[in-house]
């Protein structure tokens, strides 16, 4: 609100151009430890605008529109880099006159029209229908880009020199792009002997960078383990402006690369993202680097990339385009013959050779294409990675040489489902067996597989887990998965696995299939491909629950959740086993530290929804306690349903690991300690204490009778009592289970029916008839210089207080009072002339207590609607006590 607010006052006040809000890249304007790659956007209230885009700002309650005011997130230069700013004007200026006598201003206009003319030169013309958008995705959608050092791009720093460029071990890369909803997912495969680059940049034909990503902290440490296994390097550029959409379609953008520290680049790798027919069946990839003992002198800096189709059907074939640089020699300008092969471990076994025309060669950038029939056999080796491509001079064949394996596809790809059964038939699924499943290639061609499946009970085993190829019309059964079954899961990896797999596989037509014995199948689902970035980048999914019994029995989900290195958290839910298109819903999480009776909980709405699938970011970074707690405390995901507010689904997250940019307050080894850092628990003001939660100003006994203890400020301040003398002793003197001081109960009393059962209670704690206790006070403790004592006649608690100048103040009014003991609550007692008592009087303010608080004023807590003025001087009220004269207080300026 406070944003809002500050924005009004700007354009109150600088009107007609006021430059607001910053979305620059704050890798120029380090602000604080975390690197943050925020992208070229403007960010206006809590929207996030694209560059380019337009809007009227909609200032909210109580504000409103300002129609008269146009706002345009403009695209600027800082150094190098293009960067975004909101960028607002008065338009009313610029409304044409009308040319008519008496103009109208309609609701929601900034400019006067004449009746019945049509022109509205003050709407903003902005929205580019989503048809359009989707049609451009699918016509240009897949890109590919080499990088190696023979880039046509100049790179410079900031000061505008060219960037060293030290490739000494001639490290080269291929990437693959491809746009879904606006969305660049990109993946790298980078040279083996290259350690993971510290950044990737998008930049212009200029060298201006467009957008910028931390891949890496020092060290080339990657978390992802995704990424690990599959040697990928992955991401994702979200929210593509469609400007940049533009100079992608028309190849005019780049990928760069960059190795060594953020201040000194060792050395960068580029290449110009272009489209490649072939990528839209690609199936594997290829590196090709410089090949063992070609001449690396001539070589230098050169690669290329293979992209490869396969037909896996009856007659299999394989395409190969190649696009590449570096094995021409300086007089080979034209028609020149290159030597493509594919063998089996470089050069023993030929299974594909063949002599290619270049027509024009290049330095940067040539394609060539094969195709051919092969064997089932060589197919089967292709799949599981065994198979080297290399492409050589026809002139030079040993000199000149790129080669490299034949991989999985470069695209950073998971597959995933939920496992259901359809709809509410209790018969075919009595007890709503339900689950999920994730797979994925690694970069020997291994499908790595996870299933979970849930409430399958013992007289269902034994239970088979089939990948199925639901293109065929007899859902031809793929693999077994069964082996592995147990507890629950199939967890493992397929490293044999059938080439037959693949293309079913890359489009979403492998089917989990989980029968039972009696049942053709019991739950199943389709594995759909998805971009492994930002969510889906964490280690596992985790399967969300039904809540709501009037779900069909197997409905269920998975919920992916991140946090990324700017600490924004990061979702991607898929539901399933029901329909939800007409239900309004709210993800939402709950973050709690741990779970202790009391604990508090944060609760935040990520997104309301509407359908079986939901996926999104926080806009913001995460507040601390929320990323302690999603770190090291407690977290539910649920699925509610908006209009009758019940849970329908939920899950309790495991444990999130923070990157090490948002997790600086607690060292990775001490954890558990820091969740009871005083001043963690402090920061939301609630106390946590021998395994609970207490609220501010809440007081409370302990394990240890003799101890008390107060929560302020969020932290538990705690007091152990030394018992006052009793006027007893020997037999006269016993100790109750429970009780911290000793009990005087003469024999009559002794022997009495009511000893052990009834009891005094004073300040929220019960005594034992004849017990002797001082009272315990906030913010002092027990007080030592009032002596309580629970008569076991009347099961009232007497105090007297000790005018003791040692130990207790000097100036203080001595009290005396009774204590009605169930009331609780102080009398004034006539017969005592010393007793000076009196209940606190009521502050007299014209204000209120929200304006005595704004303005410094201090809390009661015994009153709440009378807070203390700043500066105002008051007897503490104590609990057990009331009022306490002792002690005077002055309400300095208070920060709450
Ligand atoms: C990455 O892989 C290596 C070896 O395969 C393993 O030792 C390491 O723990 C993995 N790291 C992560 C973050 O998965
Ligand atoms: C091209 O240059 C190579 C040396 O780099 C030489 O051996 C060869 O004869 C030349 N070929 C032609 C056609 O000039
Ligand atoms: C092509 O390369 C293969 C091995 O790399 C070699 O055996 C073959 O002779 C070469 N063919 C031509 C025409 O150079
Ligand atoms: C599982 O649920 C989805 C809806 O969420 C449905 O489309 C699908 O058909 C169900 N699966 C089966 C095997 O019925
Ligand atoms: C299977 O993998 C999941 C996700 O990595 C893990 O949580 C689960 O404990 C594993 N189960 C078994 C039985 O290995
Ligand atoms: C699941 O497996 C059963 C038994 O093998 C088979 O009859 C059924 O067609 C399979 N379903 C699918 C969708 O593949
Ligand atoms: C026992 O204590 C009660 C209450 O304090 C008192 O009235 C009574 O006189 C005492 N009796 C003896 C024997 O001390
Ligand atoms: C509580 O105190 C009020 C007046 O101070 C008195 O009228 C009432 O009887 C007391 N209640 C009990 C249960 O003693």
């Amino acid at each position: 609100m406070s944003k809002v607010t500050n924005i009004f006052i700007l354009f109150l006040s600088i009107i007609p151009t006021v430059i607001l809000g910053r979305a620059t890249s704050p890798l120029i304007e380090e602000d604080g430890p975390r690197a943050r790659n925020r992208a070229a956007e403007c960010v206006f209230g809590k929207e996030v605008k694209e560059l380019g885009s337009q809007w009227v700002p909609d200032l909210g309650v109580p504000i409103g529109v300002l129609y008269c005011m146009k706002c345009e997130c403009v695209p600027f230069h800082k150094k190098r880099r293009i960067v975004a700013r909101v960028q607002c004007r008065n338009i009313k200026k610029e409304c044409p006159i009308p040319s008519c006598d008496e103009p109208v201003l309609a609701p929601g206009r900034c400019c006067k029209v004449c009746p019945g003319d049509n022109y509205n030169p003050d709407i903003i013309q902005d929205i580019v229908p989503q048809s359009t958008i989707d049609e451009d995705e699918k016509s240009n959608k897949h890109f590919a880009a080499l990088l190696t050092v023979r880039s046509s791009l100049i790179l410079r720093n900031d000061d505008m020199q060219p960037i060293p460029n030290e490739n000494k071990n001639n490290v080269v890369a291929t990437g693959r792009f491809t746009i879904q909803k606006k969305n660049l997912y990109y993946s790298f495969y980078i040279s083996d002997k290259a350690a993971r680059p510290r950044a990737l940049q998008f930049v212009d034909h200029d060298g201006s960078i467009l957008e910028e990503h931390t891949l890496s902290s020092a060290g080339g440490h990657v978390s992802s383990s995704y990424q690990n296994v599959t040697r990928k390097v992955c991401g994702v550029w979200r929210r593509l402006s469609r400007n940049y959409r533009r100079l992608l379609k028309e190849e005019k953008m780049f990928v760069v690369l960059m190795w060594g520290t953020k201040d000194v680049t060792e050395f960068t790798l580029s290449g110009q993202i272009m489209k490649y027919v072939a990528l839209g069946t690609e199936l594997f990839s290829s590196l090709l680097e410089p090949a063992p003992n070609s001449d690396l002198t001539l070589m230098a800096g050169s690669g290329g990339t293979a992209i490869v189709s396969a037909s896996t059907g009856l007659s299999p074939s394989i395409h190969i385009a190649v696009v590449f640089n570096g094995i021409f020699t300086a007089n080979e300008t034209s028609n020149v013959p290159v030597n493509i092969t594919l063998s089996l471990d470089e050069r023993r076994q030929i299974i594909l050779e063949e002599k290619v025309k270049v027509s024009k060669p290049v330095h940067e950038l040539n394609v060539i294409e094969v195709r051919s029939p092969v064997s089932p056999a060589d197919l089967r080796l292709l799949t599981r990675g065994r198979l080297v491509l290399s492409v050589s001079s026809v002139s030079r064949p040993e000199a000149l040489r790129l080669s490299g394996n034949v991989l999985t596809k470069t695209t950073c790809e998971l597959f995933q489902t939920t496992l259901n059964s359809s709809g509410n038939d209790k018969n075919a699924n009595p007890h709503g067996a339900s689950g999920l499943a994730w797979v994925y290639l690694n970069s020997e061609g291994s499908l790595v597989y996870n299933v979970q499946i849930e409430n399958l009970k013992e007289n269902q085993l034994p239970a088979f887990i089939t990948l199925n190829d639901a293109s065929t019309k007899r859902k031809t059964e793929l693999e077994d998965l069964t082996p592995y079954f147990n507890n629950g899961w199939a967890n493992g990896t397929l490293d044999k696995l059938s080439p037959r797999v693949l293309e079913p596989l890359y489009s979403g037509n492998i089917v989990v299939n989980v029968t039972i014995p009696g049942f053709n199948s019991l739950i199943r689902g389709r594995l759909s491909p998805r971009f492994v970035a930002d969510a889906r980048d964490a280690p596992a999914p985790t399967l969300l629950r039904r809540e709501d019994s009037e779900l069909p029995v197997s409905t269920t989900g998975m919920v992916w959740l991140n946090v990324d290195g700017d600490c924004q958290i990061q979702y991607d839910v898929t539901l399933g086993g029901s329909t939800f298109s007409d239900r309004k819903m709210e993800l939402v999480l709950e973050t709690l530290p741990m779970i202790a009776p009391g604990a508090p909980v944060i609760t935040r709405v990520l997104e309301e929804f509407r359908g079986n699938q939901v996926e999104g970011a926080s806009t913001e970074p995460l507040p601390r306690e929320e990323l302690m707690r999603l770190g090291t405390g407690v977290a539910f995901v649920k699925i509610i349903d908006k209009t009758q507010q019940k849970e329908l689904l939920k899950t309790t997250l495991p444990q999130i690991k923070l990157p090490s940019s948002c997790a600086p307050y607690f060292p990775e080894n001490d954890i558990p300690t820091q969740v009871l850092d005083p001043s963690y628990i402090g920061h939301i003001e609630a106390c946590f204490h021998e395994g609970k939660f207490y609220q501010e100003g809440d007081q409370w006994t302990t394990s240890d009778p003799c101890t008390m203890c107060f929560c302020q400020n969020g932290n538990p301040k705690c007091d152990t009592m030394s018992c006052p003398k009793v006027p007893c002793s020997g037999n006269q003197r016993t100790k109750e289970p429970g009780e911290c001081c000793p009990v005087c109960l003469n024999s009559s009393y002794l022997s009495s029916e009511l000893s052990g059962t009834k009891k005094c209670s004073f300040g929220g704690k019960f005594y034992s008839p004849g017990s002797y206790f001082h009272p315990f006070l906030i913010p002092s403790g027990f007080d030592l210089c009032t002596d309580c004592y629970c008569d076991p006649g009347t099961f009232e608690v007497k105090c007297t207080r000790q005018n003791n100048d040692k130990l207790c103040c000097k100036n203080c009014p001595v009290t005396k009072a009774f204590v009605d003991s169930e009331n609780e609550t102080y009398v004034n007692d006539p017969s005592s002339p010393n007793v000076i008592y009196s209940f606190l009087k009521p502050v007299t303010s014209t204000r209120s207590p929200q304006e005595i608080l704004a303005a410094g004023g201090c809390k009661n807590f015994e009153n709440p609607s009378q807070p203390y003025e700043n500066g105002q001087k008051f007897h503490p009220w104590i609990a057990s006590l009331g009022e306490y004269k002792c002690v005077t207080c002055k309400c300095k300026v208070s920060t709450k």
